[in-house]
Order: C-alpha cells, then structure tokens, then sequence
C-alpha cells in the first residue's frame, strides 16, 4: 500500500471516481491516436535511421532517385535544395510513396506510386533521407 501517511489510502479515495478516470483515459487515447495519425505536418523525422535503411531505400527509390540521392537519368536528386524539409515536409514524402506526384519540379515525367512498401519501411527510408541530406548537405 503507497498512501500518504494520515491520508486515506488511495484506492479508497479515488474509488467513487474510478469511472471518470477511465473516461478520460480513453479521451487521451483518442487524443493521442489523432496526433499520431496526422503526422505532423514540416517536422521532420530526426533520429537516425535504423541499420539496413540504405539497402530499403536503395532498393525502393534507388533506381530513380539514385543510390547516392544524387537522381538519375528517372528523377530528380533528393539533395537538390528543393527536397529541404523546410519545401518538402516529411509528409510530402509519405505522400509521393503512396500516391505518387505529377511532374512538376522537374522533366523526368510523375512519380508513380511505390507500391509494397510497409508504413516501418517508409518512416525507414524518410529518417535515411533526412540523414544523408544532413551528413551530405543540400545541392
Ligand atoms: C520510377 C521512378 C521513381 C521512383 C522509383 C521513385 N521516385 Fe520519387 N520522384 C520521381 C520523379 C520523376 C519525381 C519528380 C516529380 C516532379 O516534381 O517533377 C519524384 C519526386 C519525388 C518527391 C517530391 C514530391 C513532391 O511533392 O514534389 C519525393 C519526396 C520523392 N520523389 C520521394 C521518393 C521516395 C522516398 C522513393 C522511394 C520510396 C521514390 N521517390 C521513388 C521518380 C521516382
């Protein structure tokens, strides 16, 4: 029993209101569900990312963007001062995965989606982004 000496032990205290406080729990659940899920749009993934994350990155957006992020002959370096988070929030990326973007910064054609890519991998491969354009520098 942790009750404060001279105070009636917590649980006999709290007991009437036992209800209230599930309540409100399940209210910051839901708070904290909806903040997660709406990804907080221009903040952007800091960490570094986890062991392998080239070999995701490479192997999913590689052929494009390039192995080193400095694109290809099928789209634009992701070094390029355009991709700065500051232009392209995280968001923007989860967003070109899944939906791909029409040609508009650039003359390589739209991105298509990239399909087979778990949300692990894509949170995986935007922290690898993030940290090559802070070890590298923009261009
Ligand atoms: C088949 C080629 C191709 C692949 C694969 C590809 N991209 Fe792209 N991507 C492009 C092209 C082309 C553009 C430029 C569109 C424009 O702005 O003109 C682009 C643009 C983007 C943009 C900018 C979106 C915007 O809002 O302007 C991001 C971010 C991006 N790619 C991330 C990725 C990531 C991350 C991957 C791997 C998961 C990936 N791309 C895979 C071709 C590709």
């Amino acid at each position: 029993m942790t009750g404060t000496p001279g105070l009636p032990p917590r649980r006999a205290a709290s007991f009437p209101r036992e209800g209230r406080a599930v309540e409100f729990l399940a209210g910051v659940g839901v708070a904290f569900a909806l903040l997660a899920g709406c990804g907080s749009e221009g903040e952007p993934v800091t960490g570094e990312p986890p062991a392998g994350a080239r070999d995701v990155y490479v192997e999913a957006c590689g052929s494009c963007h390039g192995a080193d992020l400095r694109g290809t002959d099928g789209g634009p370096p992701l070094l390029s001062v355009v991709y700065e988070p500051g232009h392209h929030s995280d968001e923007s990326f989860r967003n070109a995965i899944a939906n791909g973007t029409p040609q508009h910064h650039w003359d390589f054609g739209d991105m298509e989606p990239v399909e087979g890519l778990s949300e692990q991998d894509v949170e995986t491969i935007i922290a690898f982004v993030r940290s090559e354009q802070r070890r590298l520098g923009f261009e």
